[in-house]
């Protein structure tokens, strides 16, 4: 048999094939009864199991809301909070900078809300960002926020003639 041959055989077994599979494969009929809900799978994190107020200030809690802040917030509030990320530099409305007083005085639960919800144009992360993770971010904003802010006297003494 020709290469060109062997080639159409292969190609029409293969079709041969694919179309079984297409009548033996199980499915739904529109609009049948249900059988119930569908079943969860086993490795899924429930969406709204997260603690409903703000978990103690760790390291970990900081690290994690570091990455999820660079990923969801950094475009338009920058990766200093100043509200001049690089969206914002292509047109987008400035958000406030989180440096504000209002801001610095604000809880962590307001930070969590504007994710749950957004604010003015600002739309709502709550579809991507987890509740853990939104108190996760308001920690790491105060951290920013007590960064840009800090004096001599937030460094621990043994390190401050370290300073440049
Ligand atoms: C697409 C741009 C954009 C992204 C991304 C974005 N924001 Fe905003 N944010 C804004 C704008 C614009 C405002 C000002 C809205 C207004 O006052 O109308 C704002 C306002 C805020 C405020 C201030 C609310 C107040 O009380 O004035 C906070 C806090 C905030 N955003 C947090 C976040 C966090 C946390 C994320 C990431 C999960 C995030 N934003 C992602 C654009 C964005």
């Amino acid at each position: 048999m020709s290469g060109i041959g062997a080639c159409l055989l292969g190609l029409g077994l293969m079709l041969l094939a694919a179309c079984n599979d297409m009548v033996d494969q199980p499915k739904q009929k529109a609009y049948s009864p249900q059988v119930g809900p569908a079943a969860v799978p086993s490795d899924t994190v429930e969406f709204q199991s997260a603690p409903l107020s703000a978990p103690p200030v760790t390291l970990a809690l900081l690290e994690r809301g570091q990455e999820r802040f660079r990923i969801y917030c950094t475009p338009c509030h920058s990766e200093l909070g100043d509200g001049q990320g690089m969206v914002v530099q292509r047109g987008f409305p400035a958000p406030p900078s989180y440096h504000i007083d209002r801001l610095r005085q604000a809880p962590p639960q307001h930070f969590f809300d504007v994710i749950t919800q957004g604010h003015g144009t600002m739309y709502s992360f709550a579809e991507r960002v987890q509740p853990a993770d939104r108190w996760a971010i308001a920690a790491y904003i105060r951290a920013l926020q007590r960064s840009q802010n800090a004096t001599l006297s937030d460094v621990a003494p043994q390190q401050r003639g370290t300073l440049p």
